[in-house]
């Protein structure tokens, strides 16, 4: 059994949501393996009235439910007893955008507290008093925090060591250098006689590793020349 190193308690409206991209491969070996729990929470455990209610209008008007302080923080209040949380985490498209450095530094942490906004979002009372990192990933706007925050969980939780084995590394992923990685190839070495490198069948590994580096440059110049300069 291994230690535990990761703890993430998630608080959504739709807990349904976040099952299933949390239930399969790398995600499921890491809840199996012990190194990760993910533990989902229904907001409406926390609601305003017998009627479940957890969202309103927003003050001044306007389209779309918010939803309220008052299910939020007693659900994080009651969530806080139980555990001290690193960061408190808001998905939101208004958030600092996700990218690998953030995930690797969120992978150090112990305990996460990823709360999903849905419709207008959440009452602004609570970013400013239980907020402590708000985080997008992307530009773009989704019907609600959940996809961000499975995004966000699987991000950070393939880096747990342990997680993955030297088949799956992180080390070789795109961005953890600031490259892109290069292209890979498989079986057959000539399939319709569009071949594979034939440096990668020289069984050189000094020579594929040069090879493999110049590519992830090539690739980053093409493709994502701002990386280059980060
Ligand atoms: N909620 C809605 N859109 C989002 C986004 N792009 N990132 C994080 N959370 C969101």
């Amino acid at each position: 059994m291994y230690l535990c190193l990761m703890h993430i308690d998630i608080i959504t409206v739709l807990p349904d949501l976040m099952q299933s991209p949390l239930s399969h491969s790398i995600m499921k070996r890491a809840q199996e393996k012990g190194l990760l729990t993910v533990q989902v929470h229904n907001l409406r455990q926390w609601p305003v009235n017998e009627y479940g209610q957890v969202d309103d209008y927003q003050y001044g008007g306007g389209a779309g439910m918010v939803l309220m302080c008052e299910p939020l923080v007693n659900a994080i209040e009651q969530l806080q007893k139980e555990r001290a949380y690193d960061e408190i985490i808001y998905l939101t498209p208004d958030g600092k955008t996700l990218n690998q450095r953030i995930a690797n530094s969120l992978s150090l942490k112990g305990h996460l507290l990823l709360i999903c906004g849905h419709y207008k979002g959440i009452d602004q009372r609570i970013r400013d008093h239980y907020i402590t990192l708000e985080i997008s990933i992307g530009d773009y706007v989704l019907s609600g925090g959940e996809l961000a925050a499975a995004v966000l969980t699987d991000a950070i939780g393939r880096l747990l060591p342990g997680v993955l084995n030297d088949e799956t590394s992180a080390l070789t992923d795109s961005f953890q250098d600031n490259l892109l990685a290069p292209p890979v190839y498989s079986r057959p070495a000539d399939f319709r006689g569009w071949r594979v490198p034939p440096i990668l069948l020289s069984g050189d590994p000094k020579k594929i590793e040069e090879w493999r580096h110049e590519e992830a440059i090539k690739r980053t110049e093409e493709r994502r020349p701002d990386l280059l300069k980060e």
